[in-house]
């Protein structure tokens, strides 16, 4: 039995098995129709969610599955004081797999440690959100066809950004790749990214405020949204939430196959003019989520 709590726990072989997986599903859908007929996703969304939740009870219907859950903390019985690790032992009955959202960091982790079913990290607050990236990686896969040799642009909030995170965490252990961290300064990217992550790995990163002037060198810019629900005082927010526009103006110094990438929601912090231009590529990185978690559904209940 195994869960997908940290983005790490997948080789990059494993990476690679998913990836052609997605690819897979993508070209034969009625072959994957019935794989997991008779199976049960529970989806604990202690957190906001739209496509990560949603994505996965579509992954779970297209493989033939069935879904239960709740998509507020409000609607379950924590709100009634039950423990994360008895949700999850309680849930083991009811379901075959789970997929939690959790405002605190390690709250999945917990669950995986007390359910008897696997339990993947749907985002646990701002720390990781494993299969965010692997809708990240399926995407670059189809859009830039390798994960070496690029220079990945991460502009926003680096701080709380858990996307950021745990997208560092799978591109740090590919060949010849280079970040470029753009952030106001009070959003930069933890100090525990930096030493576990990127130097640990030798990986090469500048940090830098300047989106426009680090633009002509990127492979793929990935806009995040700040944070705002991890701030702790409203002012901080407001001041810092406009930070970053991606405006059309901006891209004109930008490589001709530059990929934009938003985990999205998007707030302002990309122009909605931006979405026709051929390098934006994040609606099809949500639908890339749907393909990607149904290759790791298939992965956790061991169906070929
Ligand atoms: C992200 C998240 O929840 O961390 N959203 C998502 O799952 N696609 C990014 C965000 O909320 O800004």
């Amino acid at each position: 039995m195994r869960s997908l709590i940290d983005i790490k726990e997948l080789s990059l072989e494993e990476i690679d098995s998913l990836v052609n997986c997605a690819l897979d599903i993508i070209e034969n859908p009625a072959k994957y129709s019935e794989k997991c007929k008779g199976k049960k996703l529970a989806t604990l969304f202690f957190e906001p969610s739209t496509r990560t939740r949603l994505s996965f009870e579509a992954a779970m219907y297209e493989l033939g599955g069935n879904v239960l859950g709740f998509s507020e903390a409000s609607s379950s019985s924590s709100a009634k004081g039950e423990s994360v690790a008895d949700t999850a032992r309680m849930i083991s009955c009811y379901a075959d797999i789970i997929a939690m959202r959790h405002p605190k960091e390690g709250a999945p982790l917990v669950a995986a440690m007390n359910a008897t079913i696997p339990v993947v990290n749907a985002g646990d607050g701002g720390h990781n959100h494993p299969t965010q990236t692997l809708a990240d990686l399926l995407t670059i896969k189809r859009k830039k066809g390798r994960f070496d040799n690029l220079t990945i642009g991460l502009c926003g909030d680096l701080k709380f950004g858990r996307t950021v995170h745990s997208l560092i965490g799978a591109m740090s252990r590919y060949k010849n790749i280079k970040f470029v961290l753009i952030s106001p300064v009070e959003l930069k990217i933890p100090d525990y990214v930096k030493t576990e992550v990127l130097d640990k790995n030798g990986i090469e990163y500048v940090e830098t405020t300047d989106l426009q002037g680090a633009m002509a060198e990127l492979d793929v810019l990935y806009m995040t949204r700040v944070q705002k629900e991890r701030f702790f005082n409203e002012e901080d927010y407001l001041r810092l939430k406009d930070s970053y526009i991606l405006d059309l103006p901006k891209l004109q110094n930008a490589k001709s196959d530059l990929s934009i990438m938003h985990p999205l929601p998007r707030v302002n912090e990309i122009s909605v003019k931006v979405d026709t231009d051929p390098r934006a590529h994040y609606f099809e990185q949500a639908l890339n989520g749907k393909y990607m978690r149904m290759a790791l559904i298939l992965m956790l209940l061991g169906i070929k």
